[in-house]
C-alpha cells in the first residue's frame, strides 16, 4: 500500500486534532501535533521565567530541548486524549493546555530560530511517510510535498466557540467573549508572522467545516486520501 503524507494547517479549534486524529486512526496512519511541540518550549519558558521578548534565550531554550509525542494509550484514547507530550522526559500532555501556555506558544512560533529547530525535529517525526501531521505550516514548510494538503478552518465565533466549551467542560471561568479575544489575537498574529505564516498552500484544500461535525469532517479527507492513495498506486503501477 502507498501511504501518504497528509498535512493538515488551520486556525486555533478549526478541528485540527480532533480530525487528524479520526483520519490517522481510520487509515491506520501516525498521528503528529506539530502545536504540541511549540507549546512544550512555551511551557519550559513561562517556567524558567525566561522574557518572552528574548529571542536567543528562546532559540537556545529550543534546542536544548528534548520533545517527544507518543500515542496514547487505549484508556486515554477513549478518554479523547490524542498525543501524549513529553518535554526532557517528563510528561507536559495536560499542563501545555493552557491559554497562557498558546499565548507564550504564538509569540515563540514568530522567532526563525525556534522555528528552525522545530521543523528539523517534525520533519524527521514524518519522514516514513503514512503520517497525518496538523499544525500551521505543514503543507507550505515542512512537508511542502506532502500528497494531500488541508487547510481546515470554520468561523472565528464557532471556533471560539469550541474552545469555550472545552474550558466549561474542565471547570475553567472564563466569557466567551475572552476567548473569542484570545483567538482573534493569536489567529493574527500567526497569520501575520514574517515567517512561516498561517495561509493556505496553493495545492491544499479548504476545508470548511463551521456547520460540521468531526466524524463528517474526518470522513471528507479520508475520502480525499482514500483516493489519493490509489493515485498513488496507479502511479507507481505505470512506472513498473
Ligand atoms: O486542533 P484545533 O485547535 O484546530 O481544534 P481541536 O482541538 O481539534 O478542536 C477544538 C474543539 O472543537 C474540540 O473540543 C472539538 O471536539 C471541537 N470540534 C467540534 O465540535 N466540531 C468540529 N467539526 C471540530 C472540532
Ligand atoms: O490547538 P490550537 O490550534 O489552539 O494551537 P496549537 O496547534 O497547539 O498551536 C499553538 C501555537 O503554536 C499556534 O498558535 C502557533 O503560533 C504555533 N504553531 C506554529 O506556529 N506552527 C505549527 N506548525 C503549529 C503551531
Amino acid at each position: 500500500m502507498n501511504k501518504l503524507t497528509i498535512a493538515i494547517d488551520g486556525p486555533a479549534g478549526s478541528g485540527k486534532s480532533s480530525v487528524a486524529r479520526r483520519v490517522a486512526a481510520t487509515l491506520g496512519y501516525l498521528y503528529l501535533d506539530s502545536g504540541a511541540m511549540y507549546r512544550a518550549v512555551a511551557r519550559k519558558a513561562l517556567r524558567d521565567s525566561i522574557p518572552l521578548e528574548n529571542d536567543a534565550r528562546l532559540e537556545s531554550l529550543a534546542r536544548q530541548s528534548h520533545i517527544e509525542l507518543k500515542p496514547p494509550t487505549p484508556e486515554q484514547e477513549s478518554a479523547g486524549l490524542k498525543n501524549r507530550v513529553f518535554l526532557d522526559g517528563k510528561e507536559v500532555t495536560d499542563e501545555i493546555r493552557t491559554s497562557d501556555v498558546a499565548q507564550a506558544a504564538s509569540r515563540l512560533a514568530t522567532i526563525a530560530g525556534v522555528r528552525e529547530v522545530l521543523v528539523a525535529e517534525q520533519q524527521r517525526a514524518g519522514a516514513g511517510g503514512g503520517v497525518v501531521m496538523e499544525g500551521r505550516d505543514i503543507g507550505t514548510v515542512v512537508f511542502p510535498h506532502a500528497e494531500l494538503k488541508i487547510f481546515l478552518d470554520a468561523s472565528p465565533e464557532v471556533r471560539a466557540g469550541r474552545r469555550w466549551k472545552e474550558h466549561q467542560e474542565k471547570g475553567e471561568v472564563v466569557s466567551r467573549e475572552e476567548v473569542l479575544e484570545e483567538v482573534r489575537v493569536r489567529d493574527q498574529r500567526d497569520r501575520e508572522r514574517k515567517v512561516s505564516p498561517l495561509v493556505r498552500a496553493e495545492d491544499a484544500v479548504l476545508v470548511d467545516n463551521t456547520a460540521m461535525g468531526i466524524e463528517e469532517t474526518a470522513r471528507v479527507i479520508v475520502m480525499l486520501a482514500r483516493e489519493r492513495e490509489k493515485e498513488l498506486a496507479a502511479t507507481v503501477g505505470r512506472a513498473k
